[in-house]
Order: C-alpha cells, then structure tokens, then sequence
C-alpha cells in the first residue's frame, strides 16, 4: 500500500507564504521520496491553488482542502463545494476533523453526509476519527470509533475504490498537545478502524489507508509509520515549516 504523508496547514499561511512552502518541500523531498510513498499538503482554501503551484512537476505531490459542504451550489453563504475544490486544483479532502467535530459542532450524521458526497463528486475522502480523553479514561475508545466510522460511511457505497477514501485516527487529546499516543495504543486503534472497515468493505478494506495523526514529529514519524495497521500520517504543527515536514516524510 502506498503511504500517504499528509500536512494539514489548518488556518495558517497566505498564499504567498503557500507557495513558497510548498515549493520548498518539493525541493527538499520529491527527487528522494522513497518509493511507495506519496505526500498530500492541505491548506487553508484561499491558497490551494497557490500550493498546487508551489507543487508544480513534483511526482507524487497532491494538494487536498480542509473541509466543504455537500451540496452541488446554492444559497450556503461562506461554503465551499467539491466542484470549485476541484477546479482550484484539489484532489482529496478531510472530513470530520476533530476540531470541525469540536469547534464547529459538526455531528456525527453531517460528517457521513459529507463523506458521501465529496466522494459521489470525485474527491479523495480522508474521514477523521477520535476518542477525547475522557471517552478513553471511560473505555469508550471502541464505542466512541464504532459510532464515528459507522456513520462517517452510512451513504458511502460498499464498492467504492480503496484509494479513494482513507480514514485518519486522531486521538483528540494527541492533536497539538505533544502528548503523542503510545505504539501500542496506536495499534489497537488501528486494528478497530480496520475491522471496522471489513464490516463495510469487506476485503477490500485491507487495501484502504489508515493515517495516524497526533503530535507526529520528525523524531517519532519513523517509529509511527512502521506500526502494523499505519499506511500514513496527518501531520498539523510539524507540518508548518517545509525542513521538518520533509524530514518526516523521508524518515
Ligand atoms: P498536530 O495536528 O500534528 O499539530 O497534533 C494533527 C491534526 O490535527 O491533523
């Protein structure tokens, strides 16, 4: 399976700054990506197109958005769809990002809503997951990921390709914190996600990714990334200056 490396810049950078990290990356990274790698940068909208300039003619780059709304157009002041993604130069999307699901009170149902129509209008989905800490320290850890995957793709259909929709476990009390989940904590979440994903998909869900995501740093990225269950990272902080994201995804 080839591994995804992907930077979610949240809302930082304009566009300038955009592109210049982006091509900054592509310097530092693209001639010597291992093989079976590919890295995904994912900036604020206003600069997506900046970054797939920044981009330009390094194999194996894409540039994804943060969010969108699943609807085609309409009257949804301040929204964004797929189609205009797709036009500026996106290919993937995140959709339940744990600060959309905390911040911006996304639930459960418009999260499965999204899922299925960005991937219904050509994206790449990567659906996001995660437990907060007191979920864990309650045991909820199985529930909390049961009830998130299961309506993250309650519209998805069954035989839609492996590679276009990926799923992100993101441990809520892991993302900025520094506090980076340990390996065996990161191996039981995955091995939940992945039989989560057979009920759905049955065998095919061996072939599609989960990313880890969570404090993942240059010093801990390899150790992550060999992780049974592990076919990517999401990274946010580490992913801000092109020097340490490049080193992640060449760890
Ligand atoms: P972090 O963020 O790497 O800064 O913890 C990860 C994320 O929110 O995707």
């Amino acid at each position: 399976m080839i591994k995804l490396f992907a930077a979610n810049w949240k809302m930082h950078k304009t566009r300038a700054e955009a592109r210049q990290t982006a091509a900054e990356l592509a310097k530092l990274a693209a001639a010597t990506l291992p093989q079976g790698r590919e890295v995904l940068i994912i900036p604020p909208f206003t600069a997506i197109d900046a970054a797939v300039d920044g981009i330009a003619g390094a194999k194996n780059f894409h540039v994804g958005a943060q969010d969108f709304y699943p609807a085609t157009h309409g009257a949804f002041t301040g929204e964004v769809s797929p189609a205009m993604l797709l036009d500026a130069g996106a290919a993937y999307a995140l959709t339940g990002h744990s600060e959309r699901r905390h911040v911006l009170g996304e639930s459960d149902a418009f999260v499965g809503q999204k899922t299925a129509f960005g991937l219904a209008a050509g994206l790449k989905v990567i659906l996001c997951v995660g437990e907060k800490i007191e979920e864990r320290q309650a045991g909820q850890l199985q529930a909390v990921l049961t009830r998130q995957i299961r309506a993250g793709l309650a519209d998805v259909p069954a035989d839609t390709a492996p590679d276009a929709i990926s799923l992100a476990y993101e441990p809520v009390w892991a993302i900025g914190t520094g506090l980076v989940a340990g390996p065996a904590e990161i191996v039981e979440a995955h091995a939940l996600v992945r039989g989560l994903l057979a009920e759905k998909f049955g065998a095919a869900a061996g072939e599609i990714r989960i990313l880890y995501g969570g404090s993942v740093k240059p010093d801990n990225a390899a150790e992550i990334i060999a992780l049974d269950n592990v076919d990517g990272v999401l990274v946010g902080g580490a992913s801000l200056k092109a020097d340490d994201f490049s080193r992640i995804v060449l760890a």
